[in-house]
């Protein structure tokens, strides 16, 4: 496929010509879910229709198939992230669960002692906050927090002050869901790998904007979703460095996770069978291939082109507007991805969102998963904005009218 430019691009989300109240949907929650291109609806019906079968266990043809499709695509996704190994590729139903299986398999295989530390960047989504309490909590670890500024960058001078001989593990994203910053994880892996300190980096926003190499950052475990970056839901990524993933536990126990199963003593299967017991997502794993195609199509020049003119007209709108605060927003504009988090001056964000609706435009609005970032800014919740490489320039205007008009009739 050479699509490049956006039209065509667009052509290919159906969902992007959808009226909603009679209006022409305007899609600006792609933080939350993006919308899913034909490639991936067409594999995902291909593999339910005409190659079901269960994986890794039968030796009938549409078996092997079907175990092709899957295998091929851990391949790919290793290629995708710059991975070592395909064995260094985990499927999991997305990044939650990511996060809870590496925070569940380090318990339980002993990496961490009673009075050890879990450091935690501020601006975390709740799938890298709550799996390390709950760890926490059990173990009686301690968790600290990496703080960021006022425009929601990571205070890195504080990182070194933080670690201690006791800091097993920073968890931190590649780029927040409610800032949009796009956070400096190669310094950060450096700073902390000096520590021995491991790095476990949440990629589920910056998958689908950031071209992505696990190498580069020297992050030692990354997870994604796949319903974020075009492909089904219900997909997603642990990728660990081989030898740390070889390390751990198994994560539940079940079918095809095993080398043997006696009364007497079971053993495991090599990674990364060992994380993945029982039936896998058959038909939404291999979406991922045509969502990695379609990622990096959205990476061509054009593309990006449109949304960096997105960006610096909405930075500039919302800078410039004397009724609205824009949560993360760097010295430098291309550390930032084009998420735009704001409240307006006695509007409440919830109403904003139910009149830009009826307007044919969706949003967030609330605390995005993200409370204790909204208790650091002082605020109940935001209105948020959240643009894929497909949305254009056009709608950004017409974004920016729609929310004067609801502030207009709200104030
Ligand atoms: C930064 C970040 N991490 C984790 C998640 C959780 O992803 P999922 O619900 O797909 O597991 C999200 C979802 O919004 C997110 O934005």
């Amino acid at each position: 496929m050479h699509l490049m430019d956006i039209d065509q691009i667009r052509s290919q989300f159906p969902q992007l010509k959808e009226k909603v109240y009679g209006r022409q949907l305007v899609y600006l929650d792609n933080a939350a879910t993006s919308l899913r291109p034909v490639s991936v609806a067409e594999k995902w019906a291909e593999m339910s229709l005409r190659h079901n079968s269960n994986l890794h266990r039968a030796v009938h043809k549409t078996a092997v198939d079907a175990t092709e499709e899957y295998e091929s695509t851990r391949a790919a996704v290793a290629a995708f992230i710059g991975a070592a190994a395909p064995e260094e590729i985990v499927f999991t139903s997305g990044t939650t669960q990511s996060s809870n299986l590496l925070a569940s398999c380090l318990e339980h295989g002993n990496f961490f002692a009673e009075g050890d530390e879990i450091l935690i960047c501020e601006a975390e989504h709740h799938s890298n906050i709550v799996p390390w309490q709950m760890v926490a909590a059990r173990k009686g670890l301690k968790i600290k927090v990496l703080p960021i500024d006022d425009r929601g960058q990571i205070l890195i001078s504080e990182l070194g002050n933080l670690l201690t001989p006791r800091t097993k593990i920073c968890a931190v994203a590649q780029a927040s869901n409610v800032l949009g910053i796009i956070n400096p994880i190669r310094k950060i892996a450096d700073i902390c790998h000096a520590n021995g300190t491991l790095v476990f980096v949440d990629g589920a926003q910056g998958i689908p904007h950031l071209p992505t190499d696990v190498k580069e950052m020297d992050c030692d475990f990354y997870a994604f979703s796949g319903h974020k970056m075009y492909a089904a839901p219900g997909t997603g990524i642990l990728y660990g460095k081989r030898s740390l993933l070889e390390a751990l536990p198994p994560y539940m126990g079940g079918g095809e996770m095993i080398e043997s199963v006696s009364w007497e003593k079971t053993t495991y299967a090599p990674v990364p069978r060992r994380f993945e017991a029982g039936t896998q997502n058959i038909s939404g794993v291999p979406s991922l291939r045509p969502a990695m195609e379609m990622c990096k199509l959205l990476a061509g020049r054009e593309i990006t082109a449109e949304t960096e003119r997105v960006k610096t007209f909405l930075l500039g709108f919302f800078s410039a507007h004397p009724d609205i605060t824009l949560y993360g927003n760097p010295d430098d504009p291309a550390e930032k991805l084009p998420i735009f988090s704001i409240t307006v001056k006695g509007a409440h964000h919830e109403d904003l969102a139910l009149i830009l609706d009826k307007m044919g435009i969706a949003t967030r609005s609330g605390q995005m998963c993200a409370e204790p970032l909204m208790d650091g800014f002082g605020v109940t919740g935001m209105l948020r904005a959240s643009f894929a490489p497909y949305n254009t320039m056009q709608e950004a205007v017409y974004f920016t009218e729609c929310l004067q008009k609801a502030i207009d009739m709200l104030k």
